[in-house]
């Protein structure tokens, strides 16, 4: 097909922006701060860091690597360095952007809705208990669709005046607010119980299996690892980028933020004494707890939360480019189309699929386990395996762009032993948990009875 020259970042910064945009995003806040609640406070946190630097990293730098060297989107990215005979994993990735956009868009209209609360009317004492009414149904997938219709306007932008630039002047603005708000945090009376609670230490729970699998599973969601949405991006760079030391700053930037974003949650619901709802719902710490405690801050709380709201906006929107720009430049190179009908038309395919989960928070919840467990996990382990075994030469596809680095060979071996032993070993059990959270998912949809009016559960 002949075709233009394939549109490329404008700069080193514009990239790694991007790249940031992608992984800092509602999973470093909400998803991080209630794993953390739930799984032992910082232990879970040393043992996120740990499988992010042993494991996330060198899958990150894997995708960088793969994308840049290709110039392709995924499926023909795997088959450029693997043979035919990959095009099958390149699939799974893209059916995994529609998966998970599918009901990233719908939490992402939530911020939406909260932050439209926050502006015209504040939040009130009620806020609570409205959780389920904002959170399901027509009022969701309305907020969903407006999200949808900014991704797809900027992603049908291209890749410099559309994935760059909305980076370029979101990420730092989002920076300014997290750091703003752990700060004002952490003058409200009663902040240190919060930092307590967050730096509490529980390490027996590190030996248990959902401890683990919850960890491996946020490091890869939150790093944007295991669908090519990084090699999707790097295959807009060319060979003079410097692919470790970026995949560095990527990587520091989402560990941090996602430790300056518990900095905010947790000395905030506990200065207002909501700590008892804390772990009482996944979804609770953000969305039911958070508003409350904005509720209770008066006037200041109306800015705040606006602030808050308005910062995982931006950390979704940067996410959710990357999600569909998977899709999108998959039907480009793939079935030929212009970027702005497949942004369109996927997009909006996207956005129809994202119904159940709108109308069903156990549904979102359970593609979220399914996503996470299953296809980000399984494919970090496929990836490590296709670089560290199968494609030739990554060490001098990696080099290029680099001066003077001399640790290829630890990381090559990262990838070949260490990733896949490591991701196998999480398999093991997340297969079996996200199976039993399908059967009972299913089974509760088809007991005769009504559901009890508890809030939704969120599976991680
Ligand atoms: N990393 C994003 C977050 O933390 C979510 C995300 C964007 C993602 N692109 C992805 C997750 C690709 C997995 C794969 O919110």
């Amino acid at each position: 097909m002949a075709s233009a020259p394939r549109e490329h970042f404008s700069s080193r910064a514009g990239f790694v922006l991007a790249a940031v945009g992608s992984a800092v995003g509602l999973g470093n806040m909400w998803r991080f701060s209630y794993l953390t609640a739930e799984n032992g406070g910082a232990a879970f946190v040393m043992l996120y860091l740990a499988i992010t630097l042993a494991v996330g990293l060198p899958v990150l730098l894997a995708e960088l690597v793969i994308g840049r060297g290709a110039q392709k989107s995924p499926i023909r990215a795997l088959a450029h360095f693997g043979g035919p005979a990959w095009r099958p994993l390149g699939l799974v990735f893209v059916a995994a952007g529609f998966l998970i956009l599918s009901y990233y868009g719908v939490i992402a209209g939530w911020t939406v809705r909260y932050a439209g609360i926050a502006l015209w009317s504040g939040f009130d004492s009620g806020i609570a208990d409205r959780f389920g009414e904002i959170a399901t149904g027509w009022d969701a997938f309305g907020f969903q669709a407006v999200f949808m219709l900014f991704t797809i306007w900027i992603v049908a932008g291209g890749v410099k005046r559309g994935i760059e630039r909305s980076a370029v002047i979101l990420m730092p603005a989002l920076f300014v607010i997290v750091c703003g708000l752990a700060l004002y945090a952490s003058t409200l009376d009663g902040a240190s119980a919060g930092y307590s609670y967050y730096f509490e230490t529980d390490f027996s729970r590190l030996s248990e299996p959902a401890v683990i699998k919850d960890a491996a599973g946020q490091a890869f969601f939150s790093l944007s690892l295991g669908m090519g949405a990084m090699l999707t991006y790097a295959s807009y760079l060319d060979r003079t980028h410097n692919l470790p030391d970026e995949s560095l700053v990527i990587a520091g930037a989402d560990v941090g933020i996602a430790f300056i974003a518990g900095l905010v949650v947790f000395p905030m619901i506990f200065a207002l004494g909501l700590s008892e709802k804390v772990g009482a719902s996944t979804v609770g710490a953000l969305f039911i707890t958070l508003p409350q405690a904005f509720a209770e801050m008066g006037t200041v709380g109306r800015l705040v939360g606006f602030l808050f709201f308005a910062a995982l906006i931006v950390g979704a929107l940067t996410s959710a480019i990357s999600l569909l720009e998977v899709v999108v430049a998959t039907a480009v190179d793939g079935l030929g189309w212009s970027r702005g009908r497949a942004a369109w038309i996927m997009g909006g395919v996207i956005a129809a699929l994202g119904a159940p989960s709108a109308w069903s928070t156990d549904f979102l919840g359970l593609v979220d386990s399914i996503a996470n467990n299953l296809f980000l996990l399984g494919g970090g382990f496929a990836l490590s395996i296709f670089v560290g075994w199968v494609m030739k030469d990554p060490v001098a596809e990696v080099r290029s762009g680099t001066e003077g680095v001399r640790w290829f060979f630890a990381w090559r071996a990262l990838l070949r032993f260490v990733a896949p032993a490591a991701l196998a070993f999480v398999l093991w059990f997340s297969i079996p948990a996200t199976w039993d959270a399908l059967v009972s998912t299913v089974e509760a949809w088809t007991a005769p009875v009504e559901a009890s009016p508890e809030t939704p559960q969120l599976e991680g």
